[in-house]
């Protein structure tokens, strides 16, 4: 595991392996940005003029290694480009794609910019999650070891901001790694021991409904996902609670190990990376972790919807009608829209512990995509207030996501000719709002309530960005951390 310290050492004659140094653009060229002037004066001044020379600008994710030929302590300096502005987020991103370049490397230190303790975080953080690799499988050497010591060179931090950021990378990382393991070495009662392990290692209380107990207890959705599959489903529920809270959150998130659409089977090409349909239980798990860590003064329940979506004599049928946990029955017109059947189930079960806000997270629709893109998230809720606040709280974390609306005439397409509710509108048009429309049924009156759809940013299928590796994401889960954050009494 990587670690960060925070240092007001002078960055020339600091002894790390390669000093990553952030530069602005401008029209003059680039420019040393805050913390780089001893840097400059060690090379005459002539950082920059050298820089535009080999190509360099400064915008915004851009890299340049060069050789410093004895004029710093360290033998490489890496120029990372800022863009003309540089927030908390381009400060992430900058770090973590610096050090995402320097896999190999044992040791680096970062001059970036930082006016503030929140932006010496952001450095820090921004530079963990940069640091990210997953070679648990490589069995040929090939994986360069990511950067295992890792320096902010500020004065405007402490210990107490590298511990943060450490433990919000922690938190990422957990959930990256468990959507990058395959289906074949996580399934649902291995998540739940995952769950039971790690978060009773970091005080959570930590309870796993089996199969059985799901049908004793009326959990129709998560049987009925689960049942073709040799998996059987779990509902695990992860609990921290502060002495002094006045406030319940509670979460929930979708996990399906597996999305292979069951009996209404998926094409090949969308199926190879439903290994990423378990993301938001993931990071309901991370965030509960991060939480029950960071101890901030509010309560927080966290369900993970966990079932394996597979086709077999036993799976469920497109016509079948289940009785979910919350009492209404659901025709079941397409087994591919599987998460909102465990969804449901989960979203009741939250309610009864009578939380102030419920917010579910989900790889939910392939329309999230189409309308928003890999990066952004669709938000939904069933109070306005609610919903700009979890935009917000994403916003300030850097993680893309955008308002969507519920519009009340979708719920006429979920109209069944026999159940309370069908899991499919008849057309594709707003299909991503007409899932929303789906779960909010199961929301009981009264109890405020937001649906993330994160189908895309969960997991990148492109090139690694910023802090962003290829694969598993960890998307939305410092977003629900900020969201307890933000309900703590003080
Ligand atoms: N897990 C998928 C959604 C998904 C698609 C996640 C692409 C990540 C990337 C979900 O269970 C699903 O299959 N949704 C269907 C719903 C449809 C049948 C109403 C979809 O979006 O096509
Ligand atoms: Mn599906
Ligand atoms: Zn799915």
């Amino acid at each position: 595991m990587t670690t960060v310290r925070l240092n007001s050492a002078d960055p020339v004659s600091f002894d790390t392996d390669a000093l990553i140094v952030g530069f602005r653009s401008g029209p003059e060229g680039p420019r040393p940005a805050k913390g780089a002037e001893s840097l400059d004066a060690a090379f005459g001044g002539r950082l920059a003029a050298s820089l535009t020379a080999i190509g360099f600008s400064g915008k915004p994710g851009e890299l340049a290694k060069v050789p410093v030929f004895g004029a710093l302590a360290a033998p490489l300096l890496v120029a990372v480009g800022l863009g003309d502005s540089a927030d908390a987020e381009a400060l992430r991103r900058a770090a973590g794609a610096a050090v995402r370049s320097l896999a190999g490397t044992a040791r680096a230190a970062l001059v970036l910019p930082t006016e503030s303790a929140e932006e010496a975080e952001a450095v820090a953080l921004g530079a963990l999650l940069g640091a990210y690799g997953f070679s648990r499988y490589r069995t040929n050497g090939e994986s360069k070891e990511p950067v295992g010591d890792l320096t902010v060179l500020s004065s405007d931090g402490s210990d107490e901001i590298a511990g943060r950021a450490t433990v919000l990378a922690e938190s990422v990382t957990l959930v990256r790694d468990l959507v990058n393991t395959p289906p074949s070495d996580l399934w649902p009662a291995k998540f739940a021991e995952i769950a039971e392990q790690r978060g009773g290692e970091a005080g959570l209380t930590v309870e796993v409904l089996d199969d059985k107990q799901l049908k004793d207890g009326g959990y129709g959705g998560l049987i009925g996902v689960g049942q073709g599959s040799a998996n059987p489903p779990r509902l695990v529920r992860l609990s921290y609670s502060h002495p002094e809270a006045t406030k319940t959150l509670a979460f929930v998130g979708k996990g399906i190990t597996f999305d292979s659409g069951g009996l209404s089977l998926k094409p090949s090409a969308s199926m190879d990376w439903m290994k990423s349909d378990m993301g938001g239980a993931g990071a309901v798990l991370g965030a509960l972790i991060g939480i029950a860590r960071l101890a901030p003064q509010v309560n927080v329940v966290g369900y993970l919807c966990l079932a394996e979506n597979l086709p077999s004599g036993t799976a469920q049928r497109p016509s079948d009608v289940i009785h979910s946990y919350s009492g209404k029955t659901v025709e079941v017109l397409d087994t591919d829209a599987e998460g909102r059947l465990v969804l449901m189930d989960g979203i009741a079960r939250a309610a009864e512990d009578s939380p102030d806000l419920i917010v579910d997270v989900a790889t939910l629709t392939g329309a999230q995509i189409v309308a928003l893109g890999w990066r952004t998230a669709g938000v939904m809720a069933n109070d306005d207030a609610v919903r700009e606040l979890v935009v917000e709280v994403a916003g300030a974390a850097g993680e893309g996501a955008w308002g969507m609306p519920l519009p009340e005439e979708l719920r006429k397409g979920l109209d069944s000719p026999i159940a309370d509710i069908a899991n499919l509108q008849p057309e594709r048009w707003g299909s991503m709002l007409a899932a929303g429309i789906f779960l909010k049924e199961f929301v009981p009156d009264g109890v405020r309530w937001a649906h993330i759809d994160m189908a895309g940013p969960a997991f990148n299928k492109g090139e690694p960005h910023g802090y962003t590796p290829k694969g598993g994401t960890g998307a939305i889960t410092r977003t629900l951390i900020g969201l307890a954050e933000r309900h703590a009494s003080i």
